[in-house]
């Protein structure tokens, strides 16, 4: 049995390996769903990407949501920010999305893989995999020029709070929609909440029990508060 120290969203977690299916199943190589009737397998590769490069359960409880159907889809200009393997962003593609899926530059030749492997080819021109590292660069993404802003457990680093709040009011217009998939871990995250409520109306949407995760809504403001 090998004892390791790994970090899981920046919490240095303890972890005898094999012994917390929820830890272990990061090592695994890949990982499979069945999401908007297709066969999912998603490569993972923890040990050289870390964090970018597992599917975490919000993405899979996010995907749950949009499969309910609450949200339209169907044409639907989308953006996934900090998309990791890229699951939520496939299943919205499937789901009819055009989707943007983004992540920071040394996630994307995986990100790309992965997307190139998980949609046929009919689907393949819905998509575009590009870099995004929040509250830079924004002038490449057209302002207010999204429907939809979708993001799984990327509220985690305090650091980048004030940037990722940054990107979602550059990407929004009025009528765009933004769920927020969040495994609420430490007291910090729900700051994270307090200040996107300060631009934007929130709701919690839905609860997945098992795995502990919240979607949240969230629509700009009309009037901008101060942070
Ligand atoms: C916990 S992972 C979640 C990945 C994926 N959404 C999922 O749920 O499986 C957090 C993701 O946010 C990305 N990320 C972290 N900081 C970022 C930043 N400043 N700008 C853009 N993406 C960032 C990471 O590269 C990683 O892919």
């Amino acid at each position: 049995m090998t004892h390791v120290a790994i970090i899981v969203n920046m919490a240095l977690v303890p972890y005898v390996e094999n012994s917390l299916p929820a830890l272990s199943k990061l090592q695994n190589s890949s990982a499979q769903f069945r999401f908007a009737n297709h066969d999912l397998r998603l490569a993972q590769d923890w040990k050289k990407l870390g964090v970018a490069a597992v599917v975490w359960d919000a993405a899979i409880v996010m995907c749950m949501y949009l499969e309910m159907g609450k949200v339209d889809l169907n044409g639907t200009l989308a953006i996934e920010l900090g998309a990791g393997t890229g699951l939520v962003g496939i299943v919205a593609a499937l789901l009819g999305a055009k989707v943007t899926i983004t992540d920071r530059e040394p996630a994307l030749d995986f990100l790309s893989a992965n997307v190139k492997a998980n949609l046929p080819t009919d689907y393949q021109r819905s998509v575009v995999v590009s870099e995004l590292t929040w509250g830079k660069g924004l002038e490449r993404y057209p302002s207010s020029g999204f429907d939809l802003v979708l993001g799984a457990d990327i509220v985690y680093l305090e650091d980048t709070f004030v940037p990722l709040l940054q990107t979602l009011e550059h990407l929004c217009s009025d009528t765009t929609v933004v769920l927020l998939a969040c495994k609420i871990r430490y007291e910090r995250d729900t700051n994270f909440l307090s200040m996107l409520k300060l631009r934007f109306k929130v709701e919690e949407v839905y609860y997945e029990k098992q795995r502990d995760i919240y979607v949240y809504k969230a629509c700009k403001l009309p009037h901008r508060r101060d942070l």
